[in-house]
């Protein structure tokens, strides 16, 4: 197999990439194990960052190659950083579930029987809300806060002292004296409002906003930077400990008061109950209540409320025998779907969403959800007029299930998905790899305008200096530049605005200046930062360089680019010729041109700058000037970035296939397919140690 780990990510093509996709899912699942598992890491933190963050980089380039296994999903949002490990005193213990009435009656009938009670001796029970969030233990010496764990396996979790002391609901020194070393565990969550405006501020960031409140909450404590953390609206309920037997009280009621008393936050709702039917009441009454809490809970837990009690039933490997979480069911309903709307997302993804018959569910009014993308409704074959199960599960969006046939009507027809988008009506095309259709009029699409605008005037690209997301966001809002080209006439426009730019909130007459320069100065371009400025999707700055190289000027390429909508053309077959450039990418590139809408900006900014022509990489005249080239095979003196390199310094041209054009293969161990086919054409073939010693 090619070795691939070389490889800039920018420059690997897709096979390359589903290869490195592959070696990167093992090795970091390799590492893992050696951490967690062997407690002995080969690698620092910052050396198995990389790997991830590699993993990440070409997951982003190419979402459709994500693999299930992915290290990326493992983990979900949790960052994947190593924290010192911490063995917890006691292991934090699970809960054993109850679903059914029956389930509960059982666990008081278990306790009285394992403690030898009568039937009229009374068994109290305190109830408390279970909180969805993520257990966290904190160490207590003669009542200052010292250490802060996750709950990790339950016998060794992660130090994340620094981020828990940022929460305000955790008391850094007890208000009342505590047993003189003891760990207060509890929940750390996110109330709804909060979750929201975080969730706001990361769209408006263009930062990947959470799923639910639990991996906001998770999310935000495992921060390297406590200083994020601190950002974060965490809270925490405390509502057991590792000794409780140490603390001067007989009954966890008692021990509530005491963490109150102590300073900590104990769930309000917890009660005291004298029974069985008074623990159901409770349960009911909470469920009702549920969905206008303020924060996220998945069940009641019922506790023994003798301690004295809870040491006598003490616990299995798993979770202790007097305690019991009852879960709340999962939160669905049917409705009729009344109609499926598109909505296009930033980065220009058709998502369509389902117009519901409004139904409450688990107390909330629900009328929309997501149907997540095109492939998805046709495996789920859902139809407008189906009746659809819907469920939400704590997320922010809830999802449809699946149709019920049995209620379809006569005359419904499977859903056909638009190929225009319903914003700006550019095409909306669906790569056979892709999940998601998306828009491909990027420049001029409203929904995408905003995104675009910044990545155009960003430092690899137009690189306009003073001229941030935020000032981006607000003339975008205000309409002063939708497209590019507006950006070059601003200034004159400014001189017969009504409220000049300099009058304008956070601007004055001499940041208004130094903009208006800052834009002059880039009246004139390189080709390769014009071409990344486009944002065409996957387009990165190294193919926008190897784009530059390759044509050289910015008439060749667009003609050539235009050209490769055929993709049995000669420039198709061209464009996929260089080396780094796989079909996928071509196809981005062959859709954006395709778009006459996007065609119509660039003419726009063209009348407005000029696009330099690429320079000439300086080369030598060597006897394969001229000539193509093709590396294949994994090479042992140089990388294939240098190999190429030097090539195209001899005045070579790089491609990556072999076809009747390649003058020469040039091939390293393990070659496989391509110098095959040299063979087969009958193309010269020249072994790598005399690739080195030509090209020294
Ligand atoms: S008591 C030995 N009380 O539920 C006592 N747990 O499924 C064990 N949880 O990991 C925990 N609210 O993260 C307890 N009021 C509550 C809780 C609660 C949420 C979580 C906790 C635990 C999980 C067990």
């Amino acid at each position: 197999m090619e070795r691939t780990d070389t490889i800039f990510i920018e420059l690997l093509n897709e096979e390359q990439a589903k290869t490195e996709l592959e070696r990167l899912a093992k090795e970091i699942h390799r590492h893992d194990e050696l951490y967690y598992a062997n407690d002995a890491p080969e690698l620092s933190d910052s050396e198995y960052d990389k790997l991830r963050q590699r993993n990440l980089a070409i997951e982003e380039r190419f979402p459709h190659l994500v693999r299930e296994d992915s290290p990326s999903t493992r983990v979900g949002f949790e960052i994947s950083t190593h924290f010192e490990k911490i063995q917890h005193r006691t292991p934090l213990l699970s809960l054993d579930n109850a679903f059914t009435e029956e389930d509960v009656h059982d666990f008081i009938t278990r306790a009285r029987r394992f403690l030898g009670l009568s039937t009229d001796e009374p068994v109290e029970v305190v109830a408390e809300p279970k909180i969805d969030g993520l257990s966290a233990s904190l160490t207590y010496e003669n009542g200052r806060f010292t250490q802060g764990a996750t709950r990790g396996d339950g016998a060794v979790g992660e130090n994340i002292t620094p981020n828990l002391r940022t929460i305000k609901d955790i008391p850094a020194q007890s208000h009342i004296e505590l047993p003189p070393l003891v760990e207060i565990r509890g929940e750390v969550y996110m109330r709804h409002d909060d979750f929201m405006a975080l969730n706001k501020s990361r769209e408006i960031a263009n930062e990947a906003i959470f799923a639910n409140p639990r991996n906001a909450a998770a999310g935000s404590v495992r921060q390297l930077d406590s200083n994020i953390t601190a950002q974060r609206p965490l809270k925490f309920f405390a509502y057991s400990s590792d000794e409780i037997g140490q603390f001067n009280v007989s009954t966890h009621w008692e021990f509530l008061e005491h963490l109150k008393q102590a300073g900590f936050q104990v769930n309000p709702y917890a009660r005291l109950c004298k029974n069985a039917e008074e623990l159901l009441a409770y349960y009911h009454e909470l469920e009702e209540k549920r969905a206008s809490l303020e924060y996220d809970i998945d069940g009641i837990v019922y506790k023994l409320n003798r301690i004295d009690w809870q040491q006598r039933m003490g616990h299995s490997a798993r979770a202790p025998r007097w305690a019991v979480a009852h879960k709340f069911p999962a939160e669905k309903a049917t409705t009729r779907l009344n109609s499926i709307t598109i909505q296009v997302g930033r980065r220009g993804t058709l998502t369509p969403v389902a117009e519901l018959e409004p139904i409450t569910v688990g107390g909330v009014v629900v009328s929309r959800a997501t149907l997540h993308n095109e492939d998805e409704i046709q495996r789920k074959d859902v139809r407008v007029g189906d009746t659809v199960l819907i469920q939400r599960a704590g997320d922010v969006i809830p999802q449809v299930l699946k149709s019920i046939p049995e209620k379809r009507p006569a005359d419904s027809k499977p859903f056909e998905f638009p190929t225009t988008c319903p914003v700006c009506g550019s095409h909306a095309v669906h790569h056979k790899d892709e999940v998601a259709r998306k828009c491909t009029g990027g420049l001029i699409c409203e929904a995408q305008s905003a995104l675009r605008l910044r990545h155009f005037v960003s430092r690899d690209a137009f690189d306009i200096e003073g001229l941030g997301n935020k000032h981006i966001e607000a003339f975008f809002k205000e309409g002063l530049i939708q497209s590019p080209a507006d950006l070059f006439t601003l200034q004159e426009r400014d001189k017969t605005s009504l409220t000049p730019l300099r009058n304008k909130e956070g601007w004055g007459s001499q940041s208004a200046q130094k903009l208006f320069e800052a834009i002059g100065k880039r009246r004139s371009i390189p080709l390769y930062r014009f071409i990344y400025a486009l944002g065409i999707p996957q387009v990165g700055i190294a193919t926008s360089k190897l784009l530059a190289n390759r044509y050289g000027n910015y008439t060749d390429w667009s003609t050539a680019m235009r050209r490769s909508h055929e993709r049995d053309s000669e420039a198709y077959t061209d464009l996929i010729d260089i080396d780094g450039i796989g079909d996928s990418m071509a196809e981005d590139l062959a859709d954006f041109f395709n778009e006459p809408h996007n065609v119509q900006v660039l003419n726009d900014l063209l009348a407005q700058v000029t696009v330099e022509d690429a320079k000439k990489v300086q080369t030598i005249d060597s006897p394969i000037s001229g000539m193509t080239v093709v590396f294949t095979g994994t090479l042992q003196s140089m990388s294939r970035q240098e190999a190429k390199v030097r090539a195209e310094k001899l005045g070579a041209k790089v491609s990556g296939s072999v076809s009747k054009k390649t003058d020469y293969v040039i091939v390293g161990a393990d070659a496989g397919s391509k110098a095959k086919k040299a063979q087969e054409l009958g193309v010269k073939v020249m072994p790598e140690d005399d690739w080195v010693e030509f090209s020294s």
